[in-house]
């Protein structure tokens, strides 16, 4: 069966448990790691042509913004078509309830009729919110599978968790 992991992260500042802190690689991809090193899917990240701040605060307001506009960014490159794989892994941090909104440029563009959709989302409390009823929207047609929810400051810790959910 061919998997592909099609996920957006930020590295920079974020929240941990309630400090600020950098982080050299966004805590999304570390999990995408995981899953690729489980399942040698081939990995697919989306990126908005403009960068997201490095600053916390800053990006908050631009994907507030962008929330609340229902905008779709323009992105560095789009995945165009997705018929060669059977099993897809999305991942994305919660941001404002929700996908952050490139991920809504990328999905809305591909056909997911009969795939399998497993999600995937990193978050600092409030888990998935109202992101899988998003995706399902999103992704019509697709068969989705249970999803995994990890905590920001889990992510070190997450690995035994990622593989058992893996095979699920
Ligand atoms: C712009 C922005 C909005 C966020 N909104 C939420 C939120 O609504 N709920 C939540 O639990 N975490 C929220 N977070 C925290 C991220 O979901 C969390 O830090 C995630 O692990 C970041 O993943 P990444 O490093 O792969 O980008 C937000 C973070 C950012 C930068």
């Amino acid at each position: 069966m061919s998997k592909l992991i099609i996920y957006f992260s930020r590295s920079g500042e974020n929240y941990f448990s309630g400090e600020i802190k950098h982080a050299e690689k966004g805590n999304t991809e570390v999990i995408a790691e995981y899953i690729r090193e489980f399942t040698g899917a081939r990995m697919f990240k989306v990126e908005a042509k403009n960068e997201y701040p490095e600053d916390y605060a800053e990006c908050g307001k631009i994907a507030k913004a962008e929330k609340e506009s229902d905008a779709r960014p323009e992105l560095k490159e789009a995945l165009r078509d997705i018929s060669q794989y059977d099993e897809i892994f999305i991942g994305y941090p919660n941001w404002c309830g929700t996908l952050p909104m490139p991920m809504w440029t990328q999905l809305e563009q591909l056909d997911f009729t009969g795939k399998v959709v497993k999600p995937f989302v990193t978050h600092e409390g409030s888990g998935f919110g109202t992101s899988e009823d998003d995706l399902e929207k999103l992704c019509s047609g697709a068969v989705f599978k249970k999803g995994m929810a990890v905590l920001g400051k889990h992510i070190h810790d997450a690995k035994d968790f990622v593989k058992i959910w893996t095979e699920e």
